[in-house]
């Protein structure tokens, strides 16, 4: 290898990227949405067992694959899985590991982008005096211009927001590791928890905000994410929702992990960062995300209501909601500004750490420079952006997010499991698991990650395909409007994973020697 790979620069700053890499907008406005859309108390069981033996046997082995790869020049699945299963499929099979997670990246920064404009909204009063649900609704629909007849309608404002962001991005992978992503998150993070506390702190002094209506309160909210409802056990739909969940927030199945852990050293812990990442991320999603849109939504509409709202998708709770609500409490303006920072900080810890992989990707296999890694990076996310903005109220955005972020991450984290536990083996996992960690990982979970984890991935993977994998393949469920876009989206995805696997074969003929050695 020409360059030498960076390495992170202290244990800290890897904590606090890490739990940057997986604390994002799934935390704070996924979640939420997801939690409520599924009943509340219904959804946290599911989604605790998913967290036990789906998120946390992945965060693992996605660690222990990235050290194992970084140790070997490798930052992504291609490279990593070439080495663990010497068959000239496995790099191709790796090639998911770098379009999911790129993928993902193109629309990630767009959504981001909305919440670094509407902080701008907030702190300059641009949606101050809008009353009704309704009527944010339109400025929101304005803003992305989903509202008018053509597609040229995107507000140039958001237009420019977008810009905003993708620079932003660019110019903190541009800085590498250490003085990019390192030093981010250790300006990020703490400020993210420091937000995150006051919100938290201003929504419980809610109480119940109408005196008039007792049942609309802070405790009502917090009552229905926390009672528990065993009934909801028996549905098969909730226990998808609730990993696809775990899925997004840990950031796993997007072959994103291993590229952050693939900057440590050979001997370094990853038993323990592991963990850490996902408690830390779990600690934001279920005490700071759960604690913040629903409780507030319930004290101001009600059960009822708030599982309307959700209905509505991932950002009416949000992006309509939300502000509505800190209109009507006092210093209002000051809460909406800190929370949709308090998003921007977690959407822009996450983007960068979505992009890396592509990043490593054209760093470690074609022996790019940052400078010139940056720039492809750049103008391929831009390009493929552009669809995801003008065809966003074809549903191109939603098709995307399905297709990457709820079907390809189950389906890559079953490959994953296969390569890493199956094929390389179970005994020669459990030892890169272990070896050099800094805490005892309990021995059953041997058995979970050997016969669980993949027996209940390929279980939720067969329940899709069965209930609605043809239906959803055929493109039963899009609307005659939708279909061009739909179409084109899917040509878009196999394009893309036919670039990338030719960049595999080339990079990989080219890099033959080294291999080899
Ligand atoms: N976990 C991030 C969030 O909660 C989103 C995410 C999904 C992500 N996949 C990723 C972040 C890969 C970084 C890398 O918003």
């Amino acid at each position: 290898m020409s360059q030498e790979r960076e390495m992170w620069k202290s244990r800290i700053g890897l904590i606090l990227a890490t739990a940057g890499n997986a604390i994002g907008l799934g935390n704070f406005l996924r979640f939420p949405v997801q939690a409520a859309q599924n009943g509340g108390g219904a959804f946290m069981l599911p989604y605790l067992v998913a967290l036990l033996f789906l998120g946390i046997p992945l965060m693992w082995c996605e660690w222990a694959m990235g050290r194992f790869g970084g140790s070997k020049g490798h930052g992504t699945t291609p490279g990593i899985f070439n080495h663990l299963w010497k068959n000239p499929v496995s790099k191709y099979l790796g090639v998911f590991g770098v379009l999911i997670s790129f993928g993902v990246g193109v629309y990630y920064i767009y959504i981001m982008s909305w919440t670094l404009a509407y902080s701008f909204f907030s702190l300059t009063g641009q949606y101050a005096g809008i009353e009704t649900r309704e009527a944010m609704g339109a400025f929101l629909k304005d803003f992305q211009g989903v509202s008018g007849e053509s597609w040229l309608s995107v507000s140039s404002l958001s237009y420019l927001f977008y810009l905003l962001s993708l620079g932003l991005v660019l110019y903190i992978l541009s800085k590498g590791v250490v003085k990019g992503l390192e030093r981010l998150a250790k300006y990020g993070m703490p400020l993210l928890f420091i937000f995150g506390a006051i919100l938290v702190v201003r929504v419980f002094t809610l109480g119940t905000p109408d005196p008039t209506m007792p049942e609309r309160s802070i405790h009502a909210g917090l009552g229905f994410l926390w009672n528990p409802d065993f009934a909801a056990l028996k549905e098969p739909s909730v226990w998808l929702a609730a990993a696809g969940q775990v899925f997004f927030t840990l950031s796993v199945g997007f072959g994103a992990i291993q590229t952050y852990a693939s900057y440590i050293k050979k001997k370094d812990d990853v038993a323990l960062n592991g963990l850490s990442t996902a408690s830390t991320n779990t600690f934001a999603e279920i005490i700071l995300g759960g604690s913040i849109a629903i409780p507030v939504a319930v004290a101001f509409f009600g059960i009822e209501g708030t599982t309307q709202i959700a209905q509505g998708g991932s950002f009416d709770l949000g992006f309509q909601t939300l502000p509505l609500i800190f209109m009507d409490i006092p210093g209002g303006a000051f809460f909406g500004t800190l929370w949709f920072f308090l998003l921007f900080v977690a959407g822009i810890t996450s983007s960068v750490a979505i992009v890396q992989p592509f990043m490593a990707f054209l760093q470690d296999e074609f022996n790019l420079s940052r400078g010139k890694s940056t720039l492809i990076t750049g103008a391929t996310l831009f390009i493929l952006g552009q669809p995801v903005i003008f065809f966003l109220k074809y549903g191109f955005l939603d098709e995307m997010d399905f297709w990457l972020g709820t079907f390809g991450v189950v389906l890559f984290a079953v490959i994953e499991v296969i390569v890493f536990v199956w094929i390389f083996g179970p005994k020669n996992a459990w030892a890169e698991i272990t070896e050099g960690a800094d805490i005892k990982v309990p021995k059953f979970y041997f058995y979970i990650l050997t016969y669980i984890t993949p027996l209940f991935l390929m279980g939720l993977l067969g329940f899709w395909l069965y209930d609605q994998g043809w239906q959803v393949i055929m493109l039963k469920n899009v609307s005659k409007e939708a279909l061009p876009y739909a179409i084109g989206l899917r040509t878009m995805l196999v394009l893309m994973f036919l670039g990338l696997a030719w960049g595999v074969y080339h990079g990989f003929s080219k890099n033959k020697r080294k291999e080899s050695l």
